[in-house]
């Protein structure tokens, strides 16, 4: 099993790319279930997240074709086995994406249920109840979700909770039904926004994407088109984490801050000085943060995929800072393996409590889910001496090339086999 040694105490400086979102690639890939056609996609991160994807895809019948550096061609043209497999869905909860899709176009899915994961329980209850009042039949048999349909209906929708996944499942089953569905608490998250780009494209009618109130009008056929996937918020307000805890001065390019009101404001409040361009993030980081105190609420409020990156910055920065978790009810795990570098946090339900301390010491720590072990590498980036990250299958989900673009930056950074 890959691990990452990570020699603290390099600024980070220089200019580095950002890739495509992984959480908007997901969904978006998962469209290409709704047409017979080719569609044609770029700026495709590559990440382990979506090669399992791709293989899902392709266990379906869907054709994969690499195009170029970070292109792809899905056609979906030869989809014959409409089953997500235990085996695929407990490496990757996204696969639950395939759900919508597949009972809107052939009528008929069977997906496994996914279970728990470190960071909670995450149901699919929603996207359930959304497809049974589209009028599909669903039945929970031997851990799998069955659901048939002739033609899912049109149908008013109000979820739960503000879910991301659920609101993208339910709006790509309802670009194929028969007649208008509105849902209603939809999640607002940009890479919703992005899904219903590409659906737009290939020629479904939405309106209402990026409000709590989004309206499909099913059309009888999709067809194939081109999308560019948005830049990754996440990773790129990682990177902005990881530069402002070692006192740097980087730029990162093919990238927004459009989506990232809340991460930059917080790293403000902290101390740096950040510079929106077009297409570029220029941050200069202070010598010490000040402690910043947040709360994770769905978009457009502070992201919980950015909790524990901002949980490692104020480990070293000058203050006590609040952090408070309301979308997962587990998101604290790297909590003990940040305290094994020294940091000095106390958890009193969902509030972490943290007193940033002068300096971390390098240590063994082990990362336990994407974004916890993206903390440990802003972490370890700022500690004395060395850390060394075990199971970092994790980050390699989600992070391009995340050794080489740290090094980029100036960090001594190595991937041990
Ligand atoms: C997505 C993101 C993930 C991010 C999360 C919250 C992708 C691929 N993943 O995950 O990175 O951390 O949004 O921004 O885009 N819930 C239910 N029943 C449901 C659905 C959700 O109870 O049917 C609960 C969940 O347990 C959680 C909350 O609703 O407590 C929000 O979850 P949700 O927005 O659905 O997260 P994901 O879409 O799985």
């Amino acid at each position: 099993m890959d691990k990452l040694l990570i020699e603290g105490g390099k600024v980070l400086s220089g200019e580095v790319a950002m890739s495509g979102a992984k959480n908007a690639a997901l969904p978006i890939l998962c469209a290409s279930l709704l047409t017979a056609e080719p569609v044609h996609f770029t700026n495709v991160p590559h990440l382990n997240d979506i090669s399992t994807m791709l293989r899902l895809l392709g266990d379906m019948g869907v054709g994969v074709t690499m195009d170029g550096v970070d292109g792809l061609v899905l056609n979906g043209g030869g989809l014959n086995n409409p089953v997500a497999s235990y085996e695929m869905v407990k490496t990757m909860r996204a696969s639950i994406l395939v759900l919508g899709p597949l009972v809107a176009r052939g009528g008929e899915a069977r997906v496994s249920l996914p279970g728990g994961c470190a960071i909670g329980a995450r149901p699919v209850d929603q996207h359930i109840k959304g497809l049974q009042a589209m009028g599909a039949e669903v039945k929970v048999e031997q851990g799998y979700v069955h659901a048939k349909a002739t033609r899912l209906k049109g149908a008013r929708i109000c979820t739960d909770m503000v879910t991301v996944t659920g609101t993208e499942n339910l709006m790509m089953a309802a670009c194929l039904a028969e007649g208008e569905t509105i849902i209603e608490n939809a999640a607002r998250e940009p890479e919703v926004v992005d899904l219903a780009n590409c659906l737009i494209s290939m020629g479904a009618r939405i309106s209402g994407a990026g409000t709590d109130v989004i309206r499909i009008q099913g059309v009888d056929k999709l067809h194939g088109a081109t999308h560019a996937i948005m830049p990754d918020r996440i990773e790129t307000g990682t990177y902005l984490c990881a530069a402002a805890v070692t006192g740097g001065d980087i730029r990162l390019l093919k990238t927004s801050a459009a989506y990232l009101d809340t991460v930059v404001d917080k790293l403000m409040d902290a101390g740096c000085d950040i510079t929106v361009e077009r297409d570029a993030i220029h941050l200069v980081a202070p010598k010490r943060l000040k402690a910043v105190s947040l709360r994770t609420a769905p978009y457009p409020a502070f992201p919980t995929d950015m909790q524990a990156q901002f949980m490692a910055i104020n480990c070293v920065a000058d203050g006590v800072a609040t952090i408070r978790e309301t979308i997962f009810e587990n998101r604290f795990m790297h909590v003990n393996e940040l305290m094994r570098l020294g940091a000095n946090i106390q958890i009193e339900g969902n509030n972490a409590i943290v007193r940033g301390v002068e300096r971390l010491e390098g240590a063994t720590v082990m990362a336990t889910d994407l974004r916890a072990s993206a903390s440990l590498v802003i972490a370890a980036l700022v500690a004395d001496g060395e850390t060394l990250i075990d199971r970092i299958y994790h980050l390699d989900r989600g992070y391009e090339r995340i050794e080489e673009k740290l090094a980029k930056l100036g960090a001594s950074v190595k991937r041990v086999h």
